[in-house]
């Protein structure tokens, strides 16, 4: 695998890169480990024993999956997709929408509405030996907290007069953008946020399948990092291991991981500390002009900041609500899109003078 690795490096250094290889050896990580089958998929015990049982039964109701990013979500139905039809079948039964598909309510009246009244496809004799394949389409809608209203409630009347031929699967992040009469129709799985045992153990399958060198800390940086999501820790893995055959470094260090996941080194936000502490406006606004200019995010700053006041001891609770009040207001207010700068000058004056 190394020296894959080597000759990917040479490729880019000599600028010709577009060669199939190199292509397949880019593959997203994320993509490549996939669970494949419903055994594959950790720490959702609850939702993947349930559906074992319908795979025995192989009868499915409308399912509505939800759960924080990187959990599984679709990983699963997938995976269930394939053990109920195999890979062949599954092709003509399953129509998967994401975010990315235009899902107004005009395709849910066209596109969904005519997969869902097709007749079921006939498996082949081989795919019936081996699979239970069925009688009916599965509909997958990705993300389905982004569809309008409108749309959704065109889905209602859709879910029901073909219910007999198809069934549909919500996946969100938000159950509470779900319109009730949707969600009322679905058996509802929650996927829940993968702990550390879970996520270091995938983590360590993946850089053993991929031979990625790696300091004893970083799986645990790289799991703060990712807050549970396991997608966003897989990725962050996947760029620190190319990143060290530009570095030259022999293998992946926590350092590393942090400065590509954006996380402000110890030092330089020890000086942050120092600046709020201080309390001397025209100092940190002279320090804030700086620190946007090396190109560090004020959402950074926020994450930070919080780790650092809420679980010292240090402080007082008063002193923690009132920080986190004004870490809260900020956060939204950058969410909203408001100038950086501004938001991060504010923010540390502020909290300088609780
Ligand atoms: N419970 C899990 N078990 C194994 N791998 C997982 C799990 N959750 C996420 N992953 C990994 O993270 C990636 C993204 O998972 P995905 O199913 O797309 O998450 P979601 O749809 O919940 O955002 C997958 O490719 C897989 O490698
Ligand atoms: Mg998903």
């Amino acid at each position: 695998m190394f020296e894959g690795f080597n000759k990917t490096k040479k490729r880019k250094l000599d600028n010709t890169e577009s060669s199939s290889s190199a292509l397949h050896q880019s593959k997203p990580w994320v993509e490549k480990y996939r669970p494949k089958q419903l055994d594959d998929i950790t720490a959702q015990g609850h939702a993947v024993s349930v559906l074992k049982k319908t795979l025995q039964s192989a009868n499915l109701p409308h399912m509505l999956f939800y759960g924080p990013p990187g959990t599984g979500k679709t990983s699963t139905i997938l995976a269930l997709a394939k053990e109920l039809y195999g890979p062949e079948l599954m092709k003509s039964r399953i129509l998967e929408l994401n975010a990315s598909d235009e899902r107004g309510i005009s395709i849910v009246r066209e596109k969904v509405k005519n997969f869902a009244r097709l007749t079921v496809s006939k498996p082949s004799k081989n795919d019936l030996e081996n699979y239970p394949c069925p009688p009916y389409k599965i509909i997958i809608l990705d993300e389905a907290d982004s569809m309008t209203a409108d749309a959704q409630s065109a889905l209602r009347r859709t879910m029901e007069t073909y219910s007999g031929v198809t069934r549909f699967c919500l996946i969100c992040n938000y159950v509470t953008r779900i319109i009730d009469p949707l969600a009322s129709r679905c058996s509802k799985f929650r996927f829940k946020p993968l702990d550390a045992t879970n996520s270091i153990g995938r983590l360590e399958y993946v850089a053993r399948e991929e031979s990625v060198q790696y300091d004893d800390d970083v799986m645990k940086c790289i799991l703060d990092i990712s807050e549970g999501d396991l997608r966003r820790a897989i990725t962050l893995l996947q760029s620190a291991s190319k990143r060290i055959l530009y570095t030259g470094e022999k293998q992946v260090t926590s350092a590393s991981v942090k400065e590509l996941a954006g996380v402000i080194p110890d030092d330089v936000f020890q000086v942050v500390i120092d600046k709020v502490s201080k309390n001397d406006v025209n100092e940190t606004i002279e320090y804030v002009n700086e620190f946007i200019k090396s190109g560090w995010s004020a959402a950074s700053v926020i994450n930070q900041l919080h780790d650092y006041y809420i679980t010292n001891d240090e402080f007082n609770s008063d002193f923690k609500n009132k920080v986190s009040l004004i870490l809260f207001e900020m956060d939204s207010k950058l969410a909203n899109g408001t100038n950086e700068h501004i938001q991060l000058l504010n923010l540390l004056v502020k909290i300088s003078q609780i």
